[in-house]
């Protein structure tokens, strides 16, 4: 007998793991649960059906699809997530999924890949994924645009342990960042019930905060001083190269964050309290979990 499943992608990552977790305890769940990775064993969510695929290798794509009605569709940020996106899309249409929710970016559209928009360059990535469930009559579909995740600040940690500065390159341009908890909680609703089938929503915490502002609900929470050093955007471009990024990466990640410095994406949304009928975690609330990240 053929067995109906659900499919998680980026089932180690930020997102996918809580959409793991969530569906594996979500009492409307009817369907067993299959997840990929490149290193399946890294997967430990009870009663999963752990399976080793990879992005970039169509045919284990096909084998993971075989079977499942829907996918959670989650792809490593970078400009690789096009070709990794259309590469499970195409696999899921040929196996017969019939809906996929996908992780996508805040700004995207399906049009925001064209130069002349002027988009950051997470929504010029997600464009052609977008594009492509739009475009595929066999499939209902689900995009989820969140703002910057809150656990963005897990990459001070090393920095706030060590008592150096952290490093600012969105000056006190403001985001409402959100929980990844919030946006998985979403991505659950959406993969369960069909009421947001259709729909692209701009997912973001309830308050636009600043990086300054984060490290002080970070110090707060660990009663000392953290220092902060403003970098230009000159400065950021700079300290990207520095760390190894290739030139054209440095660019893209000094472009997005200059939408963040202009204040563009800083209006919080109502999607996540309208679709789980209670407000998203903000900042502090996310940080007070995730404390002992900074600690020790
Ligand atoms: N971070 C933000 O602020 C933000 C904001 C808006 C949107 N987004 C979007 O959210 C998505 C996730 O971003 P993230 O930073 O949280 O990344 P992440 O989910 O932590 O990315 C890592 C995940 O991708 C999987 N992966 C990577 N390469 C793979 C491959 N070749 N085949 C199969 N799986 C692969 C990894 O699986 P294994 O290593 O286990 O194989 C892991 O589960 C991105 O598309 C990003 O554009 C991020």
């Amino acid at each position: 007998m053929l067995v109906i499943m659900i499919l998680i992608t980026g089932a180690t990552g930020t997102v996918g793991h809580h959409v793991l977790e969530l569906l594996s305890t979500d009492p409307l769940r009817r369907e067993p649960l299959r997840a990929i990775s490149r290193q399946p064993d890294r997967i430990s969510v009870a009663g999963v059906d752990a399976v080793a695929a990879d992005l970039d290798d169509p045919p284990t794509l096909a084998a993971a699809t075989e079977g499942v009605r829907a996918v959670f569709l989650a792809t490593a940020p970078g400009p690789t997530i096009p070709d990794h996106d259309l590469a499970l899309i195409t696999a899921a249409v040929r196996a017969g999924v019939t809906k996929i929710v996908k992780l996508s970016a805040i700004g995207t559209t399906p049009e925001s890949d064209q130069p002349d928009l002027g988009s950051h360059a997470p929504a010029g990535w997600h464009a052609p994924g977008e594009r492509a469930l739009a475009g595929a009559d066999t499939l209902r579909w689900v995009s989820l645009r969140p703002a910057s995740f809150a656990s963005n600040a897990l990459s001070w940690a090393d920095d706030i342990r060590a008592g150096r500065p952290v490093i600012n390159t969105t000056g006190n341009g403001a985001m409402p960042v959100i929980d990844p908890a919030d946006i998985a909680a979403v991505a659950v609703r959406a993969l369960l019930d069909d009421r947001l089938d259709g729909t692209a929503l701009t997912l973001t915490g309830p308050a636009p905060i600043s990086v300054p502002e984060q490290v002080a609900v970070l110090a707060d929470l660990l009663g000392r001083r953290i220092p902060v050093t403003d970098l230009t955007s000159e400065e950021s471009r700079r300290h990207y190269l520095d760390q190894g990024w290739p030139t054209a990466v440095a660019e893209e990640i000094v472009g997005s964050q200059l939408a963040v410095r202009e204040g563009r994406h800083a209006r919080p949304t109502a999607a996540v309290a309208e679709v789980l009928g209670r407000p998203g975690a903000d900042f502090a609330g996310w940080a007070a979990r995730n404390r002992s990240a900074f600690t020790g």
